[in-house]
């Protein structure tokens, strides 16, 4: 897959300071785009300087709001393409404030979509779409064609917003194509809360000497995928005028045991006291016991596959916050 296309280009990267949004600056930027980050630097989630450290001097970073019109428009209405990160990401949060995720998730993508339709050649756009906007799996490996039954506020913001998305695609031409992403990991994810991001933050416990508390035995499923083939899949659509007006999963099609990604992250970094503890009631009603999907579509449509194994991931992810701990625990620079 060729990203020859990116040079000369102007990226506007949302929720560019996170972890995704940022390992996909880090990649446009080496590939000659100009890159715009916009990041509202909001707590709980995964903003932090260090994520773009090495690249700082290259990109333009606005602080600023997606729910905030007026500046996203004239950002988005600037950009020949947009990742679009930036989101309330937290499941339990979404349930507690949904008035807050229904805000950033559906009104905030709006606003991208507003400022792309009042443009004579909008930007193509890329929305980071979720599992969770499945449920609970009718059959395995979850599919395109799988119906959606979310099971909580943020899986139905998130269907939400890909729908508004694929909406102005089909009704104003808009180039917009939604992948949702399974759990995500590798270096670059936030480390200081464990609502999201489980494999980092478990990763972390595990480098503290702190246990690792896994929910009764740990015997759910999922479908882990390393942020390089992640940030690969985006520019995989990016690049493709087949992807646009379409919907893929991006997984590595493994179906792994949540007790057994544990053990491999202790196994990466040498040391890991594992607690067993009672599923707490406010989860059990919206976790899912399993999930994986199949990426055909997204291979037969661009080419990309996932190449990373768990093992080599986690191993990875290990050596980075050997180095770079600190960052992740007491993160944050001046914004
Ligand atoms: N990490 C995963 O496993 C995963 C899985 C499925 C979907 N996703 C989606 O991928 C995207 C990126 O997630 P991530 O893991 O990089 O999270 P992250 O928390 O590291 O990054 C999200 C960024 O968005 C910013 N942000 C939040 N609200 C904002 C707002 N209103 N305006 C501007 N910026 C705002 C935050 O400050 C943060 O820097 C999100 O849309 C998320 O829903 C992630």
């Amino acid at each position: 897959m060729s990203t020859d296309f990116l040079k000369g280009k102007r990226v506007l990267i949302t929720g560019g300071l996170g972890f995704i949004g940022s390992s996909i600056a880090r990649r446009v930027t080496e590939k000659g785009a100009r890159v715009t980050i916009l990041d509202a630097c909001l707590e709980p989630y995964g903003w932090n300087m260090a994520n773009i450290r090495g690249i700082e001097d290259r990109v333009r970073f606005v602080k600023g709001d997606i729910r905030d019109a007026g500046l996203f428009g004239d950002l988005a209405g600037a950009s020949d393409v947009v990742f679009h990160m930036a989101a309330q990401v937290g499941r339990e949060i979404s349930m507690e404030q949904p008035l807050l995720d229904t805000d950033v998730n559906c009104t905030g993508t709006i606003h991208l979509l507003e400022a792309a339709r009042a443009m004579k050649k909008p930007p193509k756009i890329i929305f980071a779409g979720s599992r969770g906007q499945v449920g609970e799996p009718e059959y395995l490996p979850v599919d395109e064609k799988h119906p959606d039954h979310p099971t909580d506020i943020y899986g139905i913001n998130k269907l939400a917003a890909e729908q508004y998305c694929l909406l102005y695609h089909h009704v104003y031409g808009i180039p917009v194509t939604s992948l949702r992403l399974n759990n995500v990991y590798g270096p670059r994810c936030q480390m200081h809360a464990g609502f999201y991001g489980i494999l980092n933050w478990f990763m972390s416990n595990a480098m503290q000497d702190k246990p690792i508390t896994v929910y009764a035995e740990g015997l759910q499923t999922r479908d882990y995928i390393y942020i390089d083939d992640v940030v690969d899949a985006f520019m995989a659509v990016a690049a493709s005028d087949t992807a646009n007006g379409r919907m893929y999963y991006v997984g590595s099609g493994r179906e792994t045991v949540f007790i057994d990604m544990v053990r491999e992250i202790c196994r990466a970094v040498g040391k890991g006291e594992i607690v067993h503890v009672p599923f707490p009631e406010s989860r059990k009603k919206i976790d899912i016991t399993r999930f994986v999907v199949s990426t055909e579509k997204l291979e037969k449509d661009t080419g990309w596959k996932a190449k990373t194994d768990l093992r080599s991931g986690i191993e990875q992810t290990a050596r980075f916050y050997e180095q770079h701990l600190g960052d992740y625990l007491n993160r944050k620079g001046n914004v």
